[in-house]
């Protein structure tokens, strides 16, 4: 069991002197020199997870391709560098996005604005700032006509504007198989328009000479069977026959893929398979309805990063109920909010002598005020005594960036490993 759930760590996690090391760092030290709860990012393991996009467009889509980073999924400015390493977009959603992405000397041309409901101020900073916006709607896009109209003085200096190029974000009506609360391309979602409604906007920056160069859909996150996405391509496609787009426009299919979280949804869905699947369906559609290639997007987030990370806790208290043995860890809903919005079912190791047997089922549970703050619900899991740690993989994605002050928590510490040295990325807030 043990030796399984080493296979949800980062590639670089090794057992040494009977205990958890990632990077070369050993995770008793880390956890004494930053606290807990402790967030860890393995550089290796980002490197391979962005390699695999790279290869798979490279070996599956005969056209131009290019990938763009989701930041929701956690950016900080390290992790924004690190994208430019690696030639990659950074999706931002809002201002503060946009300021991370901008600390870390993101090009302009490597910016891309997403957002369902962009504020006046976050258009007007898209339109300074980014090289491509993704117009979720047609109120969005009559506010953009006004703030890049030469004339318009309302938010500020806007004098030495390029417009950025526009992609119009297509809602398909079918949405991949996952957890409702995060399907997006569903008929009643709240994301993105109608076919008649992208029409409307492609006739829109035809007559306002606006830059509009792409199409747009994503259909959900964490999915790991990529059939829905052939229709919506095939939609999408169709769509862009109809519209005037220049010969190298843009297809994004959007991000999604998932990565395994639990020893059960082991082995890892391979993101070849996605790319496959998805190069194909655009490539055959194309020839198909006599189509030149467009330029192919994707836009993951959680499958470049969630792997990467992990989070350390201590537990305080090992309490015992009717039913129930309870590790109760320094962290919890606050820095991860997952399994209280999702259901999301995690693993887990001690991260001294993690190949210890399983004495039984646990349940680690967090500080906070609320019967809900559980990360991890009947894990089979070792006897662990109070004072000892306990890691978490599969926490580099929607974590931190979802993470709240509830109870007044202060958001943990983020450390960088990479050959062997730990960097502090992020300080733990105070
Ligand atoms: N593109 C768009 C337009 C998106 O809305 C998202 C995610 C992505 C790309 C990246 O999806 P990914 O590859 O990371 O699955 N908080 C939820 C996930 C919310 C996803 C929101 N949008 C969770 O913890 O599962």
């Amino acid at each position: 069991m043990s030796n399984q759930r080493l296979q949800l760590f980062p590639l670089t996690t090794r057992v040494e002197n009977a205990a958890l090391t990632i990077g070369g760092c050993n995770l008793t030290e880390l956890a004494e020199k930053y606290g807990t709860p402790l967030y860890i990012y393995d550089a290796a393991t980002m490197d391979a997870a962005v390699q695999e996009y790279h290869h798979a467009l490279q070996e599956h889509y005969p056209g131009a391709s290019g990938i763009t980073y989701a930041g929701k999924a956690f950016l900080a400015v390290a992790i924004a560098q690190w994208t430019q390493r690696h030639g990659l977009w950074v999706d931002c959603t809002g201002l503060g996005e946009m300021r991370v992405a901008e600390a870390a000397g993101v090009p302009r041309e490597h910016i891309l604005i997403h957002g369902v409901n962009k504020s006046p101020a976050v258009l007007a900073a898209a339109l300074a700032q980014a090289g491509t916006i993704v117009v979720d709607n047609l109120s969005e896009l009559r506010r953009l006509v006004e703030l890049s109209s030469p004339d318009f003085r309302g938010l500020g200096d806007l004098g030495s504007l390029n417009t950025p190029n526009l992609w119009l974000r297509f809602r398909p009506g079918r949405a991949v198989e996952t957890h409702a609360h995060i399907q997006t391309g569903q008929e009643d979602s709240k994301f993105g328009m109608s076919a008649a409604e992208i029409a409307g906007a492609a006739q829109v920056c035809r007559q306002q000479g606006l830059p509009l160069s792409g199409l747009h859909f994503h259909l959900g996150s964490k999915f790991d069977d990529p059939a829905p996405l052939r229709q919506a391509i095939e939609d999408t496609l169709a769509l862009a026959k109809e519209i005037p787009l220049p010969a190298d426009w843009t297809l994004c299919i959007g991000g999604g893929w998932g990565v395994a979280y639990h020893e059960d949804d082991l082995p890892q869905p391979p993101v070849e398979d996605y790319i496959r699947f998805a190069a194909q369906a655009v490539v055959e559609t194309c020839r198909r309805a006599g189509m030149s290639l467009p330029r192919l997007h994707v836009e993951p987030g959680r499958s470049l990063v969630a792997r990467a990370g992990v989070a350390i806790y201590r537990v305080g208290t090992v309490k015992r109920t009717a039913h129930r043995r309870w590790l109760l860890l320094d962290g919890g809903m606050a820095d991860n909010p997952r399994h209280a919005l999702y259901g999301a079912r995690y693993s887990a190791l001690p991260v001294e002598r993690p190949d210890r047997p399983n004495t039984g089922p646990a349940w680690l549970a967090g500080p906070y005020c609320e019967s809900g703050d559980v990360l991890i619900e009947n894990l089979p899991f070792p006897d662990v005594q109070e004072g000892e740690l306990v890691a978490v993989p599969v926490s580099g994605a929607y974590h931190l960036s979802m993470a709240s002050n509830y109870n007044g928590a202060t958001r943990p510490a983020v450390v960088w490993l990479e050959n062997g040295e730990a960097r502090l990325i992020r300080a733990r807030e105070t």
